[in-house]
């Protein structure tokens, strides 16, 4: 079975809890991952999960993707905004892609709304909070063929 998804987070996601709440909502980041990982046994998928605050490590960790999952959902912090390297790496990764964001981008400063992953992925879902990873769960499961 096709169900082997990567859940990625960048840059400063696992400051989740110390971030403004009014953004990022008051789960820790081992709680989100939690909420995440049992969303996605409710819909039979299986998620590997993988945080780094380094550019590199997230960059080398795409590279390695293909054949070990078969979609992503991912967050990847502040770098969505001009990571134009980790861009590079989401397409050398060949897989469909869901960008998910917490907090609502589209309406925040203006450096947010822009996003170097966008036209990569099948799908963003931004300012729903955790409940967004369920959709994006959703999303990828559907690009998966069964
Ligand atoms: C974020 C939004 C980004 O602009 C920010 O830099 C983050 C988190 C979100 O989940 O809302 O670190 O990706």
């Amino acid at each position: 079975m096709n169900n082997r998804v990567a859940v990625l987070h960048g840059v400063n996601l696992n400051q989740l809890g110390r971030r403004p709440s009014a953004h990022y909502g008051t789960l820790s980041f081992p709680e989100l991952e939690r909420l995440i990982d049992g969303y996605a046994r409710e819909l039979d998928l299986l998620p590997r999960f993988y945080q780094t605050n380094s550019e590199e490590s997230f960059i080398g960790h795409l590279h390695r993707l293909q054949g070990m999952v078969d979609g992503i959902v991912l967050n990847p912090g502040a770098w969505t905004h001009y990571s134009w390297a980790i861009r590079d790496a989401l397409e050398i990764a060949q897989l469909p892609a869901v960008e998910v964001h917490l907090s609502d981008v589209e309406h925040r400063e203006d450096f947010r709304k822009v996003s170097v992953i966008r036209d990569l992925c099948v799908a963003t879902v931004m300012g729903k909070g955790p409940e967004g990873y369920r959709e994006a769960l959703e999303r990828i499961k559907r690009e998966i063929p069964a």
